[in-house]
């Protein structure tokens, strides 16, 4: 089935690239993704699809790439939800898949429906017997049929082969999917659903005030390109580092931040700009600031991606601002930040953003 989306959803509108175009869109496209899904009143969220579900006693994401990074992203919403959960590489889970339990509910997480890797898991899951949703963004596609259960992000038809918009819109499912299968009463769920409904426009904000240009400019020809984070920002910083390899061709690694002191850091030197996303004030966050030191006692060059509330920024070169908002949003607001830093690079480099080479934008080939 093709899905018919209109000329003006799929032209550039004006855009240079459709990457550019999709990376603007996102505001509109979370707005689709909320829509409906948001009781302001109760301060709740509802997912109609998910209506007919019963909460899992353990999650198990199965994603491909980029929306590997995003269902390592939903781990740590079920995490906070009380839910055990884990992300396995679709490529592995399908020739060597865990044991599962009753009452395991496997997702698949995939942009396109298309993926094989991911069916295949899809596939080997429900054989051993086990329920399965597609989160996927298009209508009908192979996983949404296959799956017993299916959670649109509704992000819009995206063309350009580096995903974008349809990870910010993964995140925002996977933030709804997880309250969604809670009992959600008290503060804590009317402060994620005030921080929902804000994101849009935080993230019109971030769109809008960016200064990746300047950065980009000030580390072109660098032998490497490092991103690191902890907790819901450590797939952030991996994300940034694949968006960044998939469409300037140049070297680029994202770490959990407490990984880089056991090897990587030997790479580090003054050649090796770090961006660092540290969002909140928790521990995590605090850790995150010592190994930004780390790297700086290198004299790596350390651009912060950051809302400002650790302090991190004193000890960077240059600083990617996004609003102070909430643990479950702050992560697609320093995302944005990344993949402008990714685009802008690449144009730099006069690459051929909307499509890569060797990439195509759904790999239904194992
Ligand atoms: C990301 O920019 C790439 N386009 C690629 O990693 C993609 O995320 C992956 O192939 C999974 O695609 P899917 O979400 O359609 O399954």
């Amino acid at each position: 089935t093709t899905v018919n989306w209109s000329a003006e959803q799929t032209g550039k509108s004006g855009y240079a690239h459709f990457m550019l175009k999709e990376i603007h869109e996102q505001p509109t496209a979370l707005r689709q993704g909320l829509s409906g899904r948001l009781d302001e009143l109760a301060g709740q969220v509802t997912v109609d699809e998910l209506d007919g579900l019963e909460t899992p006693t353990t999650v198990q994401f199965v994603a491909c790439g980029t929306s590997y990074h995003a269902a390592m992203f939903g781990v740590e919403t079920l995490r906070t939800a009380g839910i055990p959960a884990q992300t396995f590489l679709a490529s592995e889970y399908a020739t060597g898949p865990p044991p599962i339990g009753n009452e395991t509910l496997v997702v698949g997480v995939t942009q396109s429906g298309e993926t094989a890797d991911t069916l295949s898991a899809l596939r080997e899951a429900s054989a051993r017997g086990a329920e399965t949703l597609a989160l996927t963004n298009v209508v009908d596609s192979t996983a949404a049929r296959e799956c017993d259960h299916v959670l649109y992000i509704r992000s819009g038809p995206e063309i350009g082969v580096a995903a974008t918009k349809t990870f910010s819109s993964q995140l925002v499912a996977l933030t709804l999917f997880s309250a969604a299968l809670v009992d959600q009463r008290g503060e804590e769920s009317r402060e994620r659903v005030a921080a929902l409904r804000a994101l849009p426009s935080d993230l019109q904000y971030v769109l809008d005030e960016s200064r990746t240009a300047d950065v980009v400019d000030a580390y072109l020809d660098s032998a490497a390109y490092f991103f690191i984070g902890r907790g819901p920002n450590y797939p952030v910083a991996l994300e940034g580092a694949l968006k960044f390899k998939e469409i300037t061709y140049e070297h680029a690694e994202g770490f959990a931040a407490g990984e880089l002191k056991h090897g990587t850091l030997a790479l580090v030197t003054g050649e090796t700009p770090v961006f660092a996303v540290v969002t909140g004030d928790d521990e995590r966050a605090r850790k995150t600031i010592g190994n930004v030191k780390e790297v700086e006692a290198r004299d790596a060059p350390v651009i912060a991606v950051t809302d400002g509330v650790a302090g991190v920024e004193q000890y960077a070169d240059h600083v990617l601002e996004i609003p102070n908002t909430h643990p479950q949003t702050a992560p697609v607001l320093a995302n944005a930040q990344l993949q402008l830093v990714a685009y802008h690079m690449a144009n730099r480099l006069g690459r051929s953003i909307d499509k890569p080479r060797n990439l195509a934008k759904s790999v239904t080939v194992e």
